[in-house]
Parts: C-alpha cells; structure tokens; sequence
C-alpha cells in the first residue's frame, strides 16, 4: 500500500515498519514514501495530460526548495519532471541528480552572477526574472560569457495567493516579480540587449492554493497583456503558471485538479505557448513524516508535555507559520487517550509541535510521527541549539534507502576554527 498507513496496529511507509526504521536508522529521522511521491507525480500530470488538447503537454518543473535531497530529486526525474530552482546550491543539486539542464528553471529575486554563470555554462532552460537590474546583471554575465540567456519575466498580478501570509507571494507589496505597468518596458529593455531572449512569462500566485477561482482571479489579465506583448512584436512562447497546490495538514478541501488542469486548457492553452507547472509541495509534502521518540513524559498540575527528540530545528513549521502537522503514535493499541503539548528540547517556548493534542497515553521511548512533513521540513531544517541534522530516509521498492546520513556534531564543529591567539 502506498504512503503512511497502519498495518497490524504499526504504522508503516509503503511496506515497511517505521519502527524497524528507527531501530535501524535512529531518531529524529524523516522517513518518505517514493510510491506516494510517485502517486502525486501521477495525478497531476495524468489530470494535465487529460484536460489539454491533443498534441500539447505541460512540463512539471519540481519546486525543489520543497525537499532538495538528491534522491528524491533523482526519482522525481525518472519520473520525468523537471526542476525549478532558486540557488546556485539546488542548481547542482538538480545537476548531480541528472536532470536535463534544458528542464530546469531558475527563479528567485536574487540571483549573483556567480550563479547567474553557473545556469548559463549549464546550458538552463530559462532564467525567470524578477526585475529590471536582475535583467541587467544577466545580461552582462552572459555577455561576458559569450552565451544568450533566455528569459522569462515573472508577473505580480497583485493579489494574495492564500496560505500564511508569509508564503503569499503575489500581492504587489511583496518583493516577487513586475508588475503590469513595467512589464512592457522590461520586454523593451531585453528587446535592446545583445545576449538577452526574452519569450515568455511567469507567474506564481502563493502556496496552498485551495480554489481554482484563486487562480482565475490572479490570470485574468494575463491573456491581454500576452496580447499587448504580442502587438509590439516580441513573442511570447512560453507560460509558466507556478505552483501552489495544496496538500492535506488537517481536513482541508483540497484543490479539484481536474477543475484546475481544465482551466488551464480553457484559459492558458489558447494562448498558444509552452506551459510550465512549478508544483513543489504537492509532490513530496504528505508523503514524508519526520519519525521521533519520546524522551520524556513530563506531568505538571495542569499539563501533560511529550518531550520528543525532534525539535524546531529539524521542522520550523509549526513555530514559524502556525502550521498544523498531525501527530501519530507509531504502535496504536487500545491505550486510553490523554490530552499532551508535544515538545522539542530546544531552549525555547516555541520549540511546540502541538498543544492540547489527543494521543494514546505515552511512555519514554515510544515512538510518534509528525506527518505531512515531506516539504519545507528538511530542507528548511537548521543547527540551532548545535543539533545535528536528521536523517533522511526513502522507501522505495519495499526497502528503506538511507538518504542522508545523520550530521554528526564532528561535522558541524569541522566547519570552525579558533584563531591561535584564542587556543590555550
Ligand atoms: N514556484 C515559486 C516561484 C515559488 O516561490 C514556490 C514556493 C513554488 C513554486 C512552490 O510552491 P508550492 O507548490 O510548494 O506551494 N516554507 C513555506 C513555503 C514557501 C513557499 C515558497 N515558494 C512553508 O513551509 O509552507
């Protein structure tokens, strides 16, 4: 069976037991299902490839910033997607796990042109741009490399795209793209530089995006201004529409990919470009839990604390945005339930996964699961506290592949030096 689900009252990723996980990997670890990345890799672009008209296809560009370890990166491109990157970093992550250089974009308000180098000896897709002095900076670089840079500029449409309002991305007050007024003048600008092809645009709204009408608004004018472009002379081949598409933390009603992937055909298809998805969470987000063991139970007078082993450092969410992430024991009995605020060691109030939340009554060394943790956990995941990173774990094929080995304290600490003066 297919991600995270109970078998003989264990909880199990595809076939195998998380607890013989542990046993073998250790704790805090996050543990993902390749069959349900596949799953979700499967339906959206099974929903596009239904609802576009013969003959045209969408390419999926993975927003790796969502999980970047290589081998979900390497799966994700048997699979046959494509990557979106937004560092010189996931750039060579993207690399290494072999993707086609000619299926990777490249966003991001602030790339250096050591970066900007490095996508163009690359040979990149596209460079999606943000503004104008970004244009400039590409230009020089590409020129100086003697190579054409082909370009993208990314649209603020000006409204909210939904989710946390630290992750809407597409209100005109935040730093992403250009807006409808100097979109004209961008193309303008390229029009006039030597090492410079602009075809297309981009567009991406925010994350957890629950409505196709939240699309619908954010695209209206993208057709007219396609046509502006068009009637001045620059050709407009490629449309790359984003990501943003949701996955289930609590009992959110998700998105109708069918209804979404209809609209693109309906409303981005006459438009008669290439069409670029940028799906990131969507891919990997319900098919990763980050596995825990309980150090403590902690009973106060009027609180019961799990004190678990993974902590804000290995998964920020919850203390960063607010977010809800379920919480499940890894062995489910008959046990009675007891109501625990679920807690991470670190020296901070914020360092809570949950509170209030209803669990079988624990004891030290059980082991829980923080779920729908495959996206923006690892890859946002940090040192604080001098905490080694965790490691990473995929099932494929009925077997559990270590990813990532645990950061051992030695790796953390080789990074530093004290100056001679400071020895002794
Ligand atoms: N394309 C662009 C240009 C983006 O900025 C993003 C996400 C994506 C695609 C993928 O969006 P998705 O399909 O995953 O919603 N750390 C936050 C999420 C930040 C998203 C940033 N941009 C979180 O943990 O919720």
């Amino acid at each position: 069976m297919a991600g995270f689900h109970y078998k003989d009252d264990s909880l199990h990723a595809d076939g195998i037991d998380l607890a013989d996980i542990a046993r073998e990997f250790g704790t805090p670890s996050y543990v993902y299902s390749a069959a349900h990345i596949r799953h979700q890799y499967d339906a959206l672009a099974g929903a596009m490839a239904n609802a576009l008209p013969a003959g045209r296809t969408a390419l999926l560009c993975y927003a790796c910033k969502a999980n970047s370890n290589i081998a979900i990166l390497s799966y994700l491109r048997q699979l046959g997607s494509g990557l979106e990157v937004v560092s010189g970093g996931e750039l060579q992550r993207g690399l290494k796990a072999g993707f086609d250089p000619q299926k990777i974009v490249f966003t991001g308000v602030g790339k250096t042109a050591d970066e900007i180098a490095l996508a163009l000896t690359s040979n990149i897709k596209q460079f999606n741009v943000e503004s104008l002095p970004e244009l400039d900076a590409i230009q020089d670089v590409a020129q100086s490399l003697n190579k054409i840079a082909t370009v993208v500029f990314r649209l603020n449409p000006d409204v909210s795209g939904g989710g946390h309002h630290k992750i809407s991305t597409g209100r005109k007050r935040d730093k992403f793209g250009i807006g409808y007024e100097a979109m004209l003048a961008a193309f303008d600008r390229a029009g006039e530089m030597s090492h410079v092809n602009a075809v297309g645009l981009s567009m991406h709204i925010g994350s957890q995006v629950f409505e196709v009408e939240k699309f619908r608004e954010a695209f209206t004018k993208l057709p007219d201004i396609v046509g502006d472009l068009r009637g001045k002379g620059y050709s407009i081949e490629r449309l790359d529409i984003g990501g943003g598409f949701p996955i289930v933390y609590k009992e959110e009603q998700l998105l109708n990919l069918d209804a979404y992937a209809k609209w693109v055909a309906d409303f981005i298809a006459p438009l008669k470009t290439e069409i670029i998805l940028e799906p990131g969470r969507y891919l990997v987000g319900n098919g990763g839990a980050l596995l825990s063991k309980v150090l403590y139970v902690k009973e106060t007078q009027d609180r019961n604390f799990l004190i678990i082993d993974a902590a804000m450092n290995d998964l920020i969410r919850p203390t960063l945005y607010d977010a809800y992430h379920g919480i499940a024991p890894v062995r489910r009995g008959a046990n009675d339930m007891r109501s625990y605020d679920i807690v991470g060691p670190i020296c901070e109030t914020g360092d809570t996964f949950s509170t209030g939340r209803e669990l079988p009554v624990s004891k030290k060394d059980d082991l829980v699961v923080i779920q729908s943790a495959g996206a923006y956990g690892m890859s946002m995941a940090s040192n604080y506290n001098t905490r080694g990173l965790a490691a990473e774990i995929l099932v494929m094929d009925d077997k559990a592949h270590l990813i990532r080995r645990r950061q051992s304290v030695e790796d953390i600490l080789s990074y530093e030096t004290i100056p001679e003066k400071l020895r002794g």
